[in-house]
Order: C-alpha cells, then structure tokens, then sequence
C-alpha cells in the first residue's frame, strides 16, 4: 500500500506559478493506493470505477510516464476533496508510488523525480499549468519550501507548532483562480511585479521564522501575505469571516491556503491554542481540523 500526503500552502501560492518561492506543509491526512498488474487499466476510487473522462486521461498520461499501462489501482481517500488542500496531488502521487512499487527498483532520487514527472502530468490535465508545488509536497510530506526552477527543499523547524484549518465555502477551480490572478497581472504588471517580490521577501522570512521558532514573526507574515492575495481578488467573504474568527481567537496570522475563491484558511494559534479556534469556526459551521507540525528531529 503507497502513500501521499495532502498539503497546505502556508505561503507563496499563486505567486509561486510566476517563479516565487512558496512554503508547503503536509498534513496528517493523505491518500491511499494499491495497485496491480492487469489487462486493462483501470482507476477504481474505493469500490467505485472511474469513468470520469479527466481522472482517466490524467490516469493515462500517469500510467504512460511510468511505462506501465496496464495497471489497475485502488484509491482510499483520507481526506476532503477538492478543497485546496492538495487531495488530486496527493492521489496522483500515492498511484505514482503505488505503480512504480511494482517494478522499479532504481535508486531512490531517480525514483522521486519519475515518480514527480508522472504525478505532474496527471495535474496539468485537471491544472494546465500547475507550479507543481502540490506534488512535490505530497512527494516530500513535511515541510518544504519549493520554487519552480529549483524544485524542493526541506525546511528545518526550530520548534513544532499546530495549525488550524477550515474548509471556508465549496471552492472554485484552481485553474478558474490562476486564470483570474493571471488577468489582474495583465491590468498592472508593475504593481503586480511589486507584489511579487513582497512575496518572494515574506517567504523567505517566513522561512527564517520556521528555523528559528519565531512564530509571532510567522504569524505576522501570513497575514501580510493574506492582504496580498485578497488585493488579487481571491479571497471570498466567508473566508474573511473565518480569518476574523481565528484572530479573536487569539491567532498569530491567518490567511486564506491554495488558489482561493472558497476552500479552506489556515490559522495559526497562539496563546488560547488550535481548540479554541476550532471551537470558534465549529460554531459558526464551518467543517475544520488541526494539524500538527512536529519540530526537526
Ligand atoms: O489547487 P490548490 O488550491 O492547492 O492551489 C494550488 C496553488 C496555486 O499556487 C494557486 C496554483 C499552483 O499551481 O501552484
């Protein structure tokens, strides 16, 4: 049985289709492959056969990249899909490993970026141009800064931390939402351009942070990246009602996670902890969770 992780971005995304870097976490809750050599390919969800033309020819082009055409896997998902919390990433990753577990025994960095390259042809049918940021964090789990010219690394964390998510509105396409970003780059490329190197600043602090522990430092970047995307128009009323919840709580940054337009927020607690701002989101109806984020050994 192979694994994948879901993620959340906690900073960078959209940003990160244009060159910026981006923080990714992985989450507890993942997906679940098995798969099997077969006469013909076939993609079951659960007992259910796919016959989704998309998921199919995502799963082609996957089988395709890992020469192996004829298989037949099995998915258990372990998490809300659809939601930006990188569930389609996380699937296609944990049949890359399900399918490659089969045959490859090639050394373990060659099988991590077949296994990427296959995962990332399975999103560009759902993304067209995905950063792959999502793939590469299913791929990675923990917690890694990526930018789409140098792929992956680990980030060190200077202390463990939890961080609190809620699913704020059924979500729009990712590909709908990087459209509409790409339309507003259009309209003032200049501004656009500022913004972008404020992200590339933010993430990188963002990421000293995490090394050294700071997370008032942190929380304070999120919520600076947060005004940033909601000027490119992908935040939504009920996510803004979410993060105002969050921060009555006591959160140290809250922003909304993925491309937005709906999905999901993410808060980072501080002092009154996660429970108190689950208790907050709970009440007000929103479906959420908590993840933890375990310090580098
Ligand atoms: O699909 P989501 O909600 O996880 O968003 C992906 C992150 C974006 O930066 C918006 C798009 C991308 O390809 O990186």
């Amino acid at each position: 049985m192979a694994r994948a992780s879901g993620k959340v971005i906690l900073c960078g995304e959209h940003a990160v289709v244009y060159g910026c870097p981006a923080i990714a976490i992985g989450i507890d809750r993942g997906v679940q492959a098995r798969a099997q050599r077969s006469a013909q390919p076939e993609l079951r969800f659960g007992d259910v056969v796919v016959h989704d033309p998309d998921t199919l020819r995502a799963y082609h082009a996957l089988l395709e990249r890992l020469n192996a055409p004829c298989t037949a896997t099995q998915v258990a998902l372990e998490m809300p899909h659809g939601v930006g919390l990188g569930a389609s990433a996380a699937v296609a990753v944990a049949i890359a490993r399900a399918v490659s577990e089969l045959e490859d025994s090639a050394p373990a960095s060659e099988r991590d970026a077949r296994l990427l390259e296959a995962a990332n042809a399975w999103e560009t049918v759902f993304h067209q141009n995905p950063s792959g940021v999502d793939t590469a964090c299913a791929l990675a789990g923990g917690v890694i800064r990526f930018r789409r010219s140098q792929g992956f690394e680990r980030l060190p964390l200077g202390t463990g931390f939890e961080l609190a998510i809620a699913v704020a509105g059924p979500p729009m396409p990712t590909r709908q939402m990087v459209e509409s970003v790409a339309r507003i780059r259009e309209r003032a490329r200049e501004r656009f351009q500022r913004d972008l190197d404020a992200i590339t600043a933010l993430v990188d602090n963002a990421a000293l942070c995490l090394g050294a522990g700071d997370l008032a430092g942190l929380g304070q970047l999120l919520d600076y990246n947060h005004m940033l995307l909601s000027s490119w128009l992908v935040s939504t009323s009920e996510i803004e009602d979410a993060i105002r919840l969050a921060r009555a709580q006591g959160a140290l940054g809250a922003k909304l996670t993925g491309a937005g337009g709906g999905g999901c927020v993410i808060a980072l607690p501080g002092e009154a902890g996660a429970s108190a701002i689950l208790e907050a989101w709970a009440s007000a109806g929103y479906r959420c969770f908590s993840t933890h984020v375990p310090a580098s050994p």
